[in-house]
């Protein structure tokens, strides 16, 4: 049997470059995906839609994978949202931590999901499966993506209807929000689409973005560089095809040194 080393005895191995922090609250939401939040050490500082490693230390080893960090960087705690791959080597563990367990945070975070990397314009479209909505849980609540765009458009795709409710609580929670809700309101909107279960929308996002069934929907022109930015986060294989879908519509990607009309990242954890 594993071993998850926990308290005293974890904080003497740690190395100078990881946080040790306390888990806050859990909660899941289907036997595929759950959402925890840790406490945040005072001198980390990320940009919205960044990732970290976070991490456990099992039989004596720390085990890390890449996460998007999902909370808004004015928030007073980190939050994260996972999938539970049965066997994988960090989530199988993750999956069971509880209020007041140590979770392992590399001190760095990274990423090109960050508004810095786009160039300025009307609408963004922040395209989304499974778990890469995760890095947009946090550029929703960031009062800048509301600064820099009149139209805010997360789109988020799951097999299961069930997969929807984070995203969708999320968005409720915002328009109730007295900051935030008042600077998104009018502007943020969530587009769901499912692929394997009876919904209003069926279909992956590449198909919906191929057929014009998106822009139907939300009442808005086809992609046009001149206005439309674009974010991308899920699968490797979705991140592909989306990205093809972007470029033939005329937009290019963009980096951090080098911002442009749209960027993609990858949020697939073992
Ligand atoms: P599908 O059910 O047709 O595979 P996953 O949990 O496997 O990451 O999938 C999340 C969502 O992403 C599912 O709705 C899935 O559709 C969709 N998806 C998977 N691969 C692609 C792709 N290459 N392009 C667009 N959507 C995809």
């Amino acid at each position: 049997m594993n071993v998850v080393m926990k308290g005293e005895e974890l904080m003497e191995a740690l190395p100078a470059n990881v946080f040790a922090e306390k888990v806050t609250e859990v909660q899941h939401y289907t036997d595929r995906l759950f959402r925890f939040r840790i406490t945040r050490p005072a001198s980390f500082r990320f940009r919205s839609g960044e990732f970290v490693m976070i991490g456990l230390m099992v039989d004596g080893k720390p085990i890390y994978r890449a996460y998007s960090i999902a909370s808004p960087s004015w928030d007073e705690e980190i939050e994260f949202f996972s999938i539970k791959v049965p066997g994988g080597p960090l989530t199988q563990h993750l999956q069971k931590i509880e209020i007041g367990d140590v979770i392992l945070m590399k001190k760095k975070p990274t990423g090109t999901l960050v508004n810095d990397a786009l160039i300025p314009g009307k609408r963004l479209y922040m395209f989304s499966t499974g778990t890469g909505i995760a890095p947009f849980a946090s550029i929703i609540r960031d009062p800048e993506t509301y600064e820099k765009f009149e139209d805010v458009i997360l789109t988020h795709t799951c097999r299961e209807v069930s997969e929807l409710k984070y995203g969708q609580d999320l968005v409720a929670q915002i328009k109730d929000d007295p900051l935030i809700g008042e600077m998104a309101e009018g502007k943020l909107r969530l587009f769901n689409s499912v692929t394997r279960d009876d919904f209003p929308i069926k279909g992956r996002i590449t198909d919906l973005i191929e057929n014009g069934k998106l822009f139907e929907e939300l009442g808005v022109p086809p992609l046009d560089p001149a206005v439309d930015r674009g974010m991308i986060c899920g699968s490797m294989e979705m991140i592909r095809d989306t990205k093809i879908l972007l470029e033939e519509r005329g937009l290019t990607e963009g980096a951090n040194n080098r911002p442009a009309e749209f960027v993609v990242e990858r949020a697939f954890v073992g």
